[in-house]
């Protein structure tokens, strides 16, 4: 008897959603990540005829590759299917993208965050939520090629996440203040991970690693002290942003913008282009999230923002029948 036999089996047809997220919070570079409400990805698992896993046939074309391997939720799935022992059940994916690729949204792991709750969701539960997180990882390394669960972690749990070490995947969910919100503004060009990757300097100089360090264990600090003050201090990145912010338009001035409006801090959203802040209340989060709007646009650049508490929940199943 297989382990998705039992009540759960019956299900023939599950959609699973998984939140966008912003990656390394400033000095948190490859470790930290949060959850926000919206935008994100759906993946729907539903039961078929021919055995083993495939993606729908009428799929869009929507610039995703629907080979099943080299796509961030196929491969998450059929990992995930392969440790399961269920590599010749009969299920069809189909994936509905809430956001474009390159955004800095976390929008590859946002659809191997979703595929895995989806199938597993659809075999009755197999696993708990935090072991499906190596096989999102091993999905989402299909899009840069590097294993860092920043991104996957938070979309797949939700909340303020700690990577301790990427490798083992041990994982600490940190507490916030409750009143926190995140803006993210995100500008109408494109920026592949794999690409904000290759231009990093494969050594840090001493002095930058010290800052770093310092607001880093500062923010994981307030953080935890839910100390508001001491969070607009430490948003800081000394070793990633010098490097980076070059690729991102008007970068300089939005982050003044976002400042002046009141925010805690700012930086770049996971590798760009999409830029974050953090407000110390709704309010202020959308007044920030105006301010940095008009800077983009006064340069004739589109952007879309949204202004989000931090997403507790994570993945999570929209309907199953
Ligand atoms: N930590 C990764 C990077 C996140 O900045 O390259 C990518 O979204």
């Amino acid at each position: 008897m297989s382990r998705a036999s039992g009540r759960s089996a019956r299900l023939q047809r599950v959609e699973a959603f998984s939140p966008a997220t912003v990656a390394n919070v400033a000095c948190g570079f490859d470790i930290l990540g949060f959850a926000i409400d919206a935008p994100g990805d759906i993946v729907i698992a539903e039961r078929g005829s021919r055995p083993g896993l495939r993606f729908a046939d009428d799929e869009p074309n929507d610039g995703f590759p629907r080979e099943l391997k080299a796509n961030t939720a196929g491969f998450a799935a059929w990992s995930l299917l392969q440790h399961l022992g269920e590599g010749k059940t009969s299920i069809t994916l189909r994936l509905q993208k809430g956001m474009a690729r390159g955004t800095g949204l976390g929008s590859s792991a946002a659809s191997a965050a979703a595929a895995v709750v989806a199938v597993n969701t659809l075999l009755g539960m197999p696993l708990p939520k935090q072991a499906l997180l190596r096989f999102a990882v091993a999905g989402e390394q299909k899009a840069d090629g590097a294993w860092h669960a920043d991104n996957v972690a938070p979309s797949l749990l939700g909340g303020m996440i700690l990577i301790r070490d990427n490798a083992a995947l041990d994982v600490i969910s940190l507490p916030y203040p409750k009143a926190l919100h995140a803006v993210v503004v995100h500008p109408a060009v494109q920026i592949l991970t794999a690409d904000a990757r290759r231009v990093l300097a494969p050594k840090v100089p001493r002095a930058q690693w010290i800052a770093q360090s310092g607001d880093l264990a500062a923010l994981i600090a307030a953080l935890c002290l839910g100390d508001l003050a001491l969070l607009g201090r430490c948003l800081n990145d000394h070793i990633i942003e010098p490097q980076r912010k070059h690729l991102i338009p008007k970068y300089d001035a939005v982050k003044a913008a976002a400042l002046a409006a009141g925010a805690l801090g700012a930086g770049i959203s996971g590798s760009g282009p999409s830029m974050f802040a953090l407000a110390a209340s709704r309010v202020v989060a959308k007044r920030v999230a105006t301010a940095m709007q008009a800077v983009f646009r006064k340069a004739r650049l589109p952007c879309n923002a949204w202004v989000s508490p931090i997403n507790a929940t994570g993945a999570y199943v929209k309907s199953a029948s």
